[in-house]
C-alpha cells in the first residue's frame, strides 16, 4: 500500500496497510517557524474518500501556560520549546544548550515510505522521521544528522525510534511481560497509572526482566474481541519504552534503544540511525493482535520462515561440561533412534572447558575430549541421518583463557577501573572491528570445517563497567549490538544453509531485531513443563511458535524437581519447535518408544503448529485447564492440558475458534471417544467438545493432542 496524501492541506499524509491507517501532518508555527510533526489518526483503515477529505479537527486547545495537548501527538517530541512531556529526542548542543528548535524542511513519499525532515539551523542538526507500511505493521525510525559545518559536537541523551499516541478512549489498560532468568515472559495486565511508566533493559541485551513490546486497550478487549494497539521495538541491546498517561487523559508510548544515563556524542558530519519501532492496530482482541504479530514476523522478519524447524537434541542438561566424543555419540545414537533431526553439542566442547570458569575465547575442540578434533563426531552424527550443530558464546571471554591473556584490552572496561566478572566471564567489545574480525574468522572456520547446520549463539552475562578507551565510550551500548548483528549477518551470508538460535541464559535475547538473523530463540532455561506453559503463553503474545524452541527434559525436572509425565512434557513442547534435552541414556525402552511415537506425531502436525494461526482457547496455562489451537488450511490441531485435577470444577468442554461454521470437521487423531467423530464447525465453536484430559476424574498432568480435518464439501 502506498503513502497517500490525506486531507486537503499540503503536508498531511496517510500511511496505510490493508486494515490500518496512520495519518501524519506537519504543523508549523507561523510566528516562529517551529514545526511539530503530529499524528492525526491511528486506527482502522478509513475509506479513500474519508482520507482524502479533512479529518474532523482536534478539539480546541485551552490556552494554558502549563500544558500543550500536542506533546503526546508528536511523532518525535523534542526537549525544547514549550513542551513538558516525555521527550523522544534530547540533545545538548555546544554551550550546554538543550532546546531543540526544529523547522520543517521537506517530505518524501517513496512507495510505502514517508520521510519528513526537520532541521535546527543554528546547530546544523537534522532529523529524518521515517514511516513505512510493512504488511499490517507501521514501521518507524529516526535518523539524526549533524552538518559537517556544525559549530560543534552534540551529546544525545535520548533518541527514540518514535512516539505513538494511543487514540483517546475512556480508559487505558496495559498488557506486557515481566520476567526473570528461569521465569521469562510472565504476562501482566492492568490499568495504566497516570504518570510515566517506563519499561527498560540496562543490561546491554533485551533482558529477561522485560520484553520490548506493549499492548494498550481501552480496558474492554478480551482474547477474541476488541481494539488493541501494540508497539514493539526491534532491538537487542538496552532499550527503554515509556508509556505517558497524562492527567488530561492522553496516552503516548515512546520507545528506543539505550537506557537512561549513557550519552552518545555526535560529531560534525556524523549521523545516528535508530532501530525500528513497530506499531500495530488490530481488532479481534489480544488473540488477533498476536496472530498479526506472528504473520508479520513470519512474512517480514524471519530469515527462513517457510522452512519447518527440525526436531533437535541438545546435550546441555544431559552432560553439561562433561563432554566426550563417545558420550556425545552415545547421545546422538539414542536421539537419532527417537527421530531427532539435528544433534547439537552444547557448552563444554572447546579448549580446557571443564567448568564455567575457563575456556571462553579459545574456540577450538578440546584435545583431551576430542583427540582427533570434532570432525569424526559430526560425520557420525550425519551418518546417523541427523544434521550437526554446536553451542558458542562469541561475545564472552574467561580471564582464564589464551584469548584474554593475549588481548586483555578487548573487553568492555574503563581504564583504571575494576573489571567485575560474572559467571567468571567478561564481555568482549563487539563495537571493535578487530574483535568482530576475530569472531567472524573463527566462526566461519568452525562452521565451514565441520559443515555445521546450526549454531546456538549464547550470551551469559549483562554488561557492567561498559567502557572503552577514548571519547566514544557510551556508543558501545549501540555499537556492540550492531557488531553482533553484523557478524551474524555476514556469517549467514557466507553460509546460507546455517540456522541460528539466539540464547542469553535462556530467553534473555528475544526480540524482533535478533529474529532478523536468528531462526529461533531459546525460550528459557526453565524446562519444567508446567512453568513452561506460562512462559510460552507470554511469549506467544508477539512471537510465533516456529521461533520458540521447547525441549522435553527429564523428570524430576532439574530445576523444579517436579515429576511430570513424558506425554505431558511432550505436549507442552509440541506447542513450539519441539526438541529433546533430556539425558536419553537414562531413558527406559518404554520411554524411548513413547518418545519416538510422540516425535513422529509432532512431525505430522509440525506444519500446522509452526506455520498456522494460533488461538489461545482458554484457561490459565500451567495452572488450570487450558488449550491451544493451531489452524492451517484444512487442518486444526488442538493441544489441551489439565495440569491439576480439580475435582468438579470446569470447564469441561473446549470451544474451538476461527473455524468455517458451515464446514464439517472430522477428528483424524485423538484418543477415544473422539477419533472418527464429525461435527459442524459452528457446533465446535458454539457448543464445544469434551476432550478426554478434561474429564473430572483423573490424575494431575493429563493432556490431549486432537487433530481435526475439514471434510471437503
Ligand atoms: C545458558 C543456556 O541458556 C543453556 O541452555 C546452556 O547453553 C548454558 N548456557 C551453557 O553454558
Amino acid at each position: 500500500m502506498p503513502v497517500l496524501r490525506a486531507g486537503t492541506r499540503p503536508d498531511t499524509w496517510a500511511v496505510v496497510t490493508g486494515t490500518t491507517a496512520y495519518v501524519v501532518a506537519v504543523e508549523s508555527d507561523p510566528a516562529t517557524g517551529e514545526a511539530r510533526v503530529l499524528q492525526r489518526y491511528w486506527g482502522p483503515r478509513l475509506p479513500g474518500d474519508a482520507l482524502a477529505a479533512p479529518l474532523p479537527p482536534a478539539p480546541p486547545r485551552v490556552d494554558s501556560s502549563f500544558f500543550d495537548p500536542r506533546d503526546t501527538a508528536e511523532l518525535l517530541p523534542v526537549e525544547g520549546g514549550t513542551r513538558w512531556g516525555v521527550p523522544s529526542l534530547q540533545v545538548t548542543y555546544p554551550g550546554d544548550i538543550r532546546s531543540v528548535e526544529f523547522r520543517y524542511t521537506s517530505a518524501r513519499m517513496d512507495g510505502e515510505r514517508l520521510t519528513v525532515t526537520l532541521r535546527d539551523d543554528a546547530f546544523g542538526l537534522e532529523a529524518d522521521l521515517h514511516v513505512e507500511a510493512v504488511g499490517e505493521v507501521i514501521e518507524r525510525w529516526t535518523t539524526l544528522r549533524l552538518d559537517a559545518s556544525a559549530p560543534g559536537a552534540v551529546a544525545v541523551g535520548r533518541l527514540d525510534s518514535g512516539n505513538w499516541e494511543i487514540p483517546e478512549r475512556d480508559a487505558y489498560r496495559y498488557t506486557g511481560v515481566y520476567g526473570a532468568q528461569l521465569l521469562e515472559n510472565q504476562v501482566q495486565r492492568g490499568e495504566l497509572p497516570v504518570g510515566e511508566t517506563t519499561f527498560t533493559s540496562r543490561s546491554g541485551t533485551t533482558s529477561h526482566r522485560a520484553n520490548p513490546w506493549i499492548m494498550i486497550d481501552a480496558g474492554d478487549a478480551t482474547e477474541e474481541h476488541g481494539e488493541v494497539w501494540s508497539v514493539a521495538l526491534a532491538w537487542s541491546g538496552s532499550w527503554r519504552l515509556t508509556a505517558q498517561h497524562r492527567p488530561e487523559g492522553d496516552l503516548a508510548v515512546t520507545a528506543g534503544f539505550g537506557h537512561d544515563g549513557p550519552r552518545w556524542r555526535l560529531a560534525p558530519g556524523e549521523s545516528l540511525e535508530t532501530p525500528r519501532v513497530l506499531g500495530l492496530h488490530t481488532t479481534g482482541g489480544f488473540g488477533a493482535a498476536s496472530r498479526a504479530w506472528h504473520a508479520y514476523t513470519r512474512e517480514h522478519v524471519s530469515p527462513a520462515p517457510r522452512e519447518d524447524r527440525p526436531v533437535l537434541y541438545n546435550s546441555w542438561e544431559a552432560t553439561a561440561f562433561d563432554v566426550t566424543e563417545e558420550g556425545q555419540l552415545d547421545l546422538a545414537r539414542r536421539a537419532g533412534a527417537i527421530g531427532v533431526e539435528l544433534f547439537v553439542v552444547d557448552d563444554g566442547w572447546f579448549h580446557r572447558r571443564d567448568s564455567d570458569d575457563r575456556g571462553l575465547g579459545d574456540w577450538w575442540p578440546d584435545r583431551a575430549k576430542f583427540p582427533e578434533g570434532m570432525t569424526r563426531l559430526f560425520d557420525r552424527v550425519r551418518d546417523l541421518g541427523m544434521a550437526a550443530g554446536l553451542w558458542v558464546e562469541p561475545e564472552m571471554v574467561n580471564p582464564d583463557s589464551e584469548l584474554y591473556r593475549a588481548h586483555p584490552d578487548w573487553v568492555l572496561h574503563y581504564p583504571g577501573r575494576r573489571r567485575d566478572t560474572l559467571r567468571d566471564q567478561l564481555v568482549l567489545n563487539f563495537a571493535r572491528e578487530d574483535v568482530r574480525d576475530w569472531a567472524l574468522g573463527w566462526l566461519d572456520r568452525l562452521v565451514g570445517e565441520h559443515r555445521l547446520a546450526f549454531l546456538k549463539w549464547d550470551m551469559n552475562r549483562g554488561f557492567t563497567q561498559a567502557g572503552q578507551p577514548g571519547e566514544r565510550s557510551d556508543m558501545l551500548w549501540i555499537e556492540h549490538t550492531r557488531g553482533v548483528y553484523a557478524v551474524l549477518d555476514e556469517l549467514r551470508r557466507r553460509h546460507p544453509g546455517l540456522r541460528i538460535e539466539s540464547c542469553s541464559g535462556g530467553g534473555g535475547r528475544v526480540d524482533l531485531g535478533i529474529l532478523r538473523r536468528a531462526d529461533q530463540v531459546w525460550t528459557s532455561d526453565n524446562t519444567d513443563a508446567r512453568d513452561r506453559q506460562g512462559i510460552q503463553h507470554g511469549m506467544s503474545h508477539v512471537y510465533p511458535a516456529n521461533v520458540m524452541a521447547a525441549w522435553v527434559t527429564d523428570a524430576p525436572n532439574p530445576i523444579t524437581m517436579r515429576e511430570v509425565p513424558l506425554r505431558y512434557r511432550f505436549h507442552v513442547a509440541m506447542a513450539g519447535v519441539l526438541a529433546v534435552g533430556a539425558d536419553v541414556r537414562r531413558w527406559s525402552e518404554e520411554d524411548a518408544d513413547e518418545a519416538r511415537e510422540l516425535v513422529a506425531r509432532y512431525k505430522a502436525i509440525r506444519p500446522v503448529v509452526q506455520h498456522g494461526t494460533l488461538h489461545r482457547l482458554t484457561g490459565d496455562p500451567g495452572v488450570t485447564r487450558s488449550a491451544l489451537q493451531y489452524t492451517l488450511d484444512d487442518l486444526v490441531v488442538v493441544l489441551a492440558y489439565n495440569p491439576y485435577a480439580t475435582g468438579k470444577r470446569g470447564p469441561r468442554r473446549l470451544r474451538l475458534a476461527g473455524l468455517d461454521p458451515d464446514a464439517v470437521y472430522e477428528v483424524v487423531e485423538g484418543d477415544d471417544p473422539l477419533k472418527g467423530a464429525r461435527w459442524h464447525g459452528a457446533a465446535l465453536m458454539a457448543v464445544g467438545v469434551a476432550v478426554p484430559s478434561w474429564f473430572i476424574v483423573g490424575p494431575d498432568y493429563r493432556s490431549d493432542l486432537v487433530v481435526f480435518r475439514k471434510v471437503p464439501s
